[in-house]
């Protein structure tokens, strides 16, 4: 593949674009530092301790004593994170659906920029559904059975990745047909896991 350099300004921008995002949740932090040093006193943990299994609100309520808007509070950071994850899952996936379904021109370049974006982005999806936020009562699509079920969600995110790995190959192939088809796969795979995960609209 001769576009490595394409590739590193793909990943820079995504670093880009999250480190926005860090400095966002930071003055979150700040606020809840600020007036529950116990609960929130360890800042940026929650960033390092996310891939092994971070903490539940409901685990961090049996650690530590405190009120229902508390709980809320860490149930609603979460699900903001999760549903920009998506969000920027969905923004990026639109334009190439959009071409499978011939209702825009193929636009090579665009499948190649935008596949790589989803395969780093289905690589936080883990770490965006770590915390459990049943019980809470924060807006959200997420169905209880995501934490019910881990292993089985687990496999629709790695299916997610898989799939998006696989356009970004086909992509640099350059084949509009094979191309096309791999993004009607990835559609598959976001179907498959709101079937089962995400609440019906
Ligand atoms: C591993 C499971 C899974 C996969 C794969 C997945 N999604 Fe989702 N998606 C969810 C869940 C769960 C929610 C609900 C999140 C919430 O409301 O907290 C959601 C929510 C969304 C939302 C709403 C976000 C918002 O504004 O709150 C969009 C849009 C979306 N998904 C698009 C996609 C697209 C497009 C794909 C495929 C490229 C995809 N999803 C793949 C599980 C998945």
């Amino acid at each position: 593949m001769s576009d490595g350099n394409p590739v590193r300004r793909e990943i820079s921008a995504t670093l880009i674009t999250l480190s926005g995002a860090a400095r966002m949740k930071k003055s979150y932090r700040l606020v809840a530092f600020l007036t529950l040093p116990v609960f929130f006193g360890c800042g940026g943990s929650e960033q390092t301790a996310a891939s092994d299994a971070a903490p539940t609100a409901a685990q961090q309520v049996a650690a530590e004593p405190i009120s229902a808007p508390e709980i809320d509070r860490a149930s609603q950071r979460a699900a903001e994170v999760r549903q920009s994850v998506l969000k920027l899952i969905s923004n990026n996936f639109g334009p190439m659906r959009n071409m499978a379904r011939k209702e825009a021109p193929f636009d090579a370049p665009v499948v190649r920029k935008n596949s790589l974006r989803l395969h780093q982005l289905s690589l936080m999806m883990a770490d965006a559904f770590a915390t459990d936020t049943r019980g809470s009562d924060v807006v959200t699509e997420a169905l209880d059975v995501i934490w019910e079920t881990p292993e089985a969600f687990a496999g629709k995110i790695e299916a997610l990745t898989t799939a998006a790995g696989a356009l970004a190959e086909s992509a640099a192939s350059a084949d509009e047909a094979s191309i096309l088809a791999a993004v009607g796969e990835l559609g598959q795979k976001c179907g498959s896991c709101h079937d089962d995960f995400r609440q019906d609209d």
